[in-house]
């Protein structure tokens, strides 16, 4: 069986100030840099304009940085978008990209996200791809297929185990305190995983993080499921105290 390190990533959406994120980034570098050896990679994924400087907070840990979202192009007549190579320059590793509220809120298609993800892939950037269902869908039967549908359309020519994270968030648990059950996880990365085969390279060395509500009191469950590869957070990740507590769990 192939050997995954977890991975704990922390997308704060669009919360939070320069002090606060400072402060949040700060805290939870140094919690690793004192921890030493610990068995999870930790990724925080903060708004644009505290990339820079959340990057000088953090450079000498081992706390890596990813962006929410690039655009396909690397410059150009793009107003409000910002391209890959902006955010390697400011010191990201990691792009989350299709997460459901771009889908949602901006109408990005797959092919889209497999475009972002290409240029993320070009600059360096390792993607993170979301996929997952709406609650009318799992209710209707169709999360494996629509779960299949993204996977097909928003993994890129190219892709690796080394530049791509697939994470899994079924919409309806995304801010909601509903958690999938750890049966339904299981079933669902073990989908993913087989789906991924002929799509990445080196697919058992993908990992397949879980997103949805992710807690303290609920990770060390989630992060025992077979082919869960971590967890993609959203608000328990503003706390240091859960956020760290999260990566502890695994
Ligand atoms: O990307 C993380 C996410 O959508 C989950 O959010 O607040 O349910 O942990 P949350």
């Amino acid at each position: 069986m192939t050997a995954r390190r977890k991975l704990i990533a922390g997308n704060w959406k669009m919360n939070g100030l320069k002090a606060d994120g400072l402060a949040l980034a700060s805290d939870l570098a140094g919690r690793l840099k004192g921890a030493g050896v610990v068995a999870f990679d930790m990724l925080v994924c903060p708004p644009f304009p505290l990339l820079f400087p959340v990057h000088e907070a953090i450079a000498d840990s081992p706390l890596a940085l990813g962006a929410q979202d690039c655009h396909a192009k690397t410059s150009g007549a793009h107003t409000g978008d910002v391209s890959p190579v902006m955010l390697k320059d400011a010191g990201c590793r990691f792009v989350i990209v299709g997460h459901s509220e771009r889908r949602a809120d901006h109408g990005e298609s797959d092919a889209e996200i497999a475009a972002k993800a290409a240029a993320a892939h070009k600059e360096g950037l390792v993607a993170i791809i979301c996929v997952g269902e709406t609650e009318a869908q799992r209710d209707a039967g169709q999360a494996n297929a629509v779960v299949s549908t993204q996977l097909k359309g928003s993994i890129p020519e190219g892709a690796t185990a080394a530049n791509t994270v697939i994470a899994y968030e079924p919409v309806w648990a995304i801010g909601t305190g509903k958690t999938a059950t750890p049966d339904d996880v299981k079933a669902m990365h073990a989908h993913i995983r087989a789906e991924l085969d002929g799509k990445i390279v080196e697919p058992d060395a993908v990992r397949i993080l879980y997103g949805g509500s992710v807690k303290p009191g609920n990770a060390a469950e989630l992060m025992a499921v077979d082919n869960v590869d971590g967890a993609l957070v959203g608000g328990a990740s503003l706390k240091a105290d859960d956020f760290w507590a999260i990566g502890v769990s695994c």
